[in-house]
C-alpha cells in the first residue's frame, strides 16, 4: 500500500534554518514584509507595506493549512531568531505524485545581496532531493529580475527557456518569464 506523504518541517545549515511558519511568527513576518516593500514590489504581486500582525497570522494559518494538507509548502528563513525572508516548495496546480516542486523565495531588503539567497536555495535543493523526494525542482522569474536569475544559475539550475508575454507585472505591463530547473539525476552528479 502507498505510504502517505509526511512533509518534513525544518532543515538547518549552520546558523540558517528553513522551517514551517508558526503562529508566533506573525509579528516578524509583518515587519519583514512591510520593511521590504520597495524591494519586493517589482517582482512579488502580493507585496504590501501595510500588513498587520493579524493579517500575518491569517496568512500563516493559511500556510499551515496548505502545508499539512500537502497542497503547498510555504516556509520562513531564519538565522537564530532573526527572520530573513520566505521560501517554499509549490506544486502550482500539479499533483504531489508528480514530484515537481517550484522553489519561490524572497529575502528581506536589509539582508539581500549578502549571499543569503544562494545559501537558502542550496539548502532547499539538498533538502528537496534528499528528504522531500522531488524529481524536478524549478525556479521561475521575471526575465528582468537579474538577481533572481543569477541566484538560480549560481546554484546549478539549468536555464530551460523563456515564456514570452507570460504574465502581468504589478504595473499591468506584460512580462516574460524565465524557467530554471534541476533534476534529481543532475543533483546527484
Ligand atoms: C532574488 C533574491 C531572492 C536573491 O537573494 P539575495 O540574498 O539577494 O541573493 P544573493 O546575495 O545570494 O545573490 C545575488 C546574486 O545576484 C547578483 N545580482 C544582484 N543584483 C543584480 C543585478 N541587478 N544584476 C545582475 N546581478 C545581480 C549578485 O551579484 C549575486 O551574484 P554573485 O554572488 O555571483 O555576485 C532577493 O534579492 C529578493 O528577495 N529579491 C526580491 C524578491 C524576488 O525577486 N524574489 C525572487 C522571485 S523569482
Amino acid at each position: 500500500m502507498k505510504q502517505p506523504f509526511i512533509a518534513p518541517l525544518s532543515t538547518t545549515d549552520g546558523d540558517l534554518t528553513i522551517r514551517i511558519y508558526r503562529l508566533e511568527d506573525a509579528a516578524a513576518l509583518a515587519a519583514g514584509t512591510n520593511a521590504s516593500y520597495e524591494h519586493l514590489r517589482p517582482w512579488m504581486p502580493w507585496a504590501t507595506e501595510t500588513m498587520t500582525e493579524i493579517d500575518a497570522e491569517v496568512l500563516i494559518r493559511r500556510f499551515i493549512a496548505g502545508y499539512f494538507g500537502n497542497t503547498d509548502f510555504t516556509m520562513g528563513i531564519w538565522r537564530d531568531d532573526q527572520f530573513l525572508g520566505g521560501t517554499g516548495f509549490h506544486l502550482r496546480g500539479r499533483s504531489l505524485d508528480a514530484s515537481v516542486g517550484e522553489i519561490g523565495m524572497w529575502i528581506r531588503q536589509d539582508c539581500a545581496g549578502q549571499g543569503l539567497g544562494q545559501q537558502a536555495l542550496r539548502l532547499m535543493l539538498k533538502w528537496g532531493f534528499e528528504e522531500w523526494g522531488w524529481e524536478r525542482i524549478f525556479w521561475q522569474c521575471d526575465a528582468r529580475n537579474a538577481a533572481s536569475a543569477k541566484v538560480a544559475l549560481n546554484c546549478g539550475l539549468l536555464y530551460e527557456g523563456t515564456l514570452r508575454s507570460d504574465d502581468l507585472t504589478v504595473d499591468g505591463n506584460r512580462r516574460d518569464t524565465q524557467y530554471y530547473a534541476m533534476l534529481r539525476s543532475e543533483y546527484s552528479r
